[in-house]
C-alpha cells in the first residue's frame, strides 16, 4: 500500500490510453485502452469474438507492442488461418495455446507481452481447484489471478467469454463486477452488423457502442451507423418511425417498425425484439386509457431495424407512434423523426440531450422532430428543422399525420 495522496497532487494524463487503431472499437472502450485494465468481451458462440480481438491484437503489434494471444480453443494453425483473412502479419503477434493457467503464467512471464488475450475464459483452468474447466469456481480464480496480473504488469488483458442467448450459462456475468470493462456483442447473427457495446466501463460511458459489418476479411468498420440502420428503410410504409437515441455519447438514428392488426388468438401476441417487452405493454395500456385506443384483441409485434436494442425511454414516443401507424394503416410522415419518454397519465416527457438528437437528424436529412413540448422550449430554433412540440399523448393524433 502507498502513501495516502492529496486529491489534488494526482496527475491525470490523458494520453496514457493507447488507441488500438480501429477508432470504432477506442469509442467503445471509452477512447481507447488503460493499461492494467481487465477487460471481458462476451457474446454468443460464432458472433465473432476471436475474430475482433485478432484484429486488435493485429493492429497494435503493428504498432510495435508485443501481443500474446492465448486460445484454448483453437489451434495455431487455425489462428493462423484466420490471421491470413484478416491479412495479419507481425513478429509481435504471439500464439500459445494450452489448458493451464499457471502453465500460462510462465509464458507471460518470458513474454512480457503489452496485450494478453485470454480466448477463452471458459477454457483455461487452474490446478489448484479440483472443479472442471469452465465452472463458477475456476472461472473466478483464473480470473482473479489475470487481474491481480494485469494490475501489477500494467498489461491491459482481454478475457474472452461465451454468453448463450439469455446470457445464462457459466455466465461472464459472474465476472462483471471483477472486471474494469464489460463489452457485449449485441443481436443475433442473423443481422449483417455487429454492435459492441460497453455495459460497464471504469474509463468511460456506458453504453457506447461500435459498429461493425463482418465481412469475408474480416470485421469492417461502420463510421455512420444512423446511416446504414436507415439504409433499408420502406418508403412510406405504415408502422415504421425512425428514433434519435443516444448511445453513449453518440446519437444514432434507428427505425422502429410496429405491426398491429386483429389477433386470431384468444391471447393476443406481443413481440418485441431489441426494445422491452414489458414496456411494450405499458405503452399499449397507456394508449388504451388515456388515448381510448384499444388493442386488446390485436396482434402486436415491435422490432428495431438492424439488430440494435433501444432501451432508453425516450424511444416511446417513437413506438406509440410506430403502433398507431401500423393500426390505422396510415404511414407517418418520412421526414420526421419522433422521441419522448411517455409517463402512465400519457404526459409527454423531456429526455436527455435533445439538441444531439435533432442535429443528427438534421445531417441525415429529416426535417421535422416531434418531440415533447419541454424539450421544445429548451431548445434553439434550427434551420430546416420544423420542431413540433406535445405534451400528452392525447395530441399526438393531431400532428402525426
Ligand atoms: P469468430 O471470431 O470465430 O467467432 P467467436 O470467436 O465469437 O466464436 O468468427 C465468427 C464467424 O465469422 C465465423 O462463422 C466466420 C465468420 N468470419 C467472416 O465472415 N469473415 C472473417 O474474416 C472471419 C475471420 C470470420
Ligand atoms: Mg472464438
Amino acid at each position: 500500500m502507498g502513501q495516502p495522496q492529496a486529491i489534488d497532487s494526482i496527475s491525470l494524463d490523458p494520453e496514457h490510453r493507447r488507441k488500438t487503431g480501429i477508432p470504432e472499437f477506442d469509442r467503445a472502450l471509452g477512447g481507447g485502452l488503460v493499461p492494467g485494465s481487465l477487460l471481458l468481451l462476451g457474446g454468443e458462440p460464432g458472433i465473432g469474438k476471436s475474430t475482433l480481438i485478432l484484429q486488435v491484437a493485429g493492429r497494435l503489434s503493428a504498432q510495435g507492442f508485443k501481443s500474446l494471444y492465448f486460445s484454448g480453443e483453437e489451434s495455431p494453425q487455425q489462428i493462423k488461418m484466420r490471421a491470413e483473412r484478416l491479412s495479419i502479419h507481425s513478429e509481435n503477434l504471439f500464439i500459445v495455446t494450452g489448458t493451464c493457467v499457471e502453465d500460462l503464467f510462465k509464458r507471460m512471464e518470458g513474454l512480457k507481452p503489452d496485450l494478453m488475450v485470454i480466448d477463452s475464459i471458459q477454457t483455461i483452468h487452474t490446478d489448484a481447484l479440483p472443479s472442471a474447466p469452465g465452472s463458477v469456481g475456476q472461472l473466478r480464480e483464473v480470473s482473479v489471478r489475470l487481474l491481480r496480473w494485469a494490475k501489477e504488469t500494467g498489461t491491459p488483458t482481454f478475457l474472452i467469454g461465451h454468453v448463450t442467448k439469455d446470457g445464462a450459462i457459466a455466465g461472464p456475468k459472474v465476472l462483471e463486477h471483477l472486471v474494469d470493462t464489460v463489452l457485449y456483442f449485441e443481436g443475433d447473427m442473423s443481422h449483417m452488423f455487429r454492435i459492441v457495446r460497453a455495459v460497464k466501463n471504469r474509463y468511460g460511458a456506458t453504453n457506447e457502442i461500435g459498429v461493425f459489418e463482418m465481412k469475408e476479411t474480416g470485421l469492417e468498420e461502420v463510421g455512420n451507423p444512423s446511416r446504414i440502420f436507415l439504409e433499408e428503410r420502406p418508403d412510406k410504409a405504415a408502422g415504421s418511425v425512425v428514433i434519435p437515441c443516444i448511445e453513449g455519447t453518440r446519437p444514432v438514428l434507428v427505425e422502429i417498425q410496429a405491426l398491429v392488426g386483429p389477433s386470431p388468438l384468444g391471447m393476443p401476441r406481443r413481440t418485441a425484439i431489441g426494445v422491452d417487452h414489458n414496456r411494450i405493454s405499458l405503452l399499449v395500456a397507456v394508449m388504451g386509457k388515456r388515448m381510448g385506443m384499444e388493442m386488446g384483441d390485436q396482434d402486436i409485434f415491435v422490432n428495431v431495424a438492424g439488430g440494435l436494442k433501444v432501451d432508453e425511454p425516450a424511444a416511446d414516443l417513437g413506438i406509440v407512434s410506430a403502433m398507431i401507424s401500423s393500426f390505422l394503416d396510415r404511414p407517418v410522415d418520412n421526414d420526421m423523426v419522433i422521441y419522448g419518454e411517455i409517463g402512465l397519465a400519457g404526459e409527454v416527457r423531456g429526455v436527455n440531450q435533445p439538441e444531439l438528437r435533432i442535429k443528427e437528424a438534421k445531417k441525415l436529412g429529416f426535417s421535422r422532430c416531434l418531440l415533447s413540448k419541454s424539450n421544445l422550449e429548451s431548445c434553439e430554433p434550427l434551420s430546416d428543422m420544423e420542431l413540433v412540440g406535445v405534451d400528452s399523448v392525447k395530441g399526438l393524433m393531431d400532428v402525426l399525420f
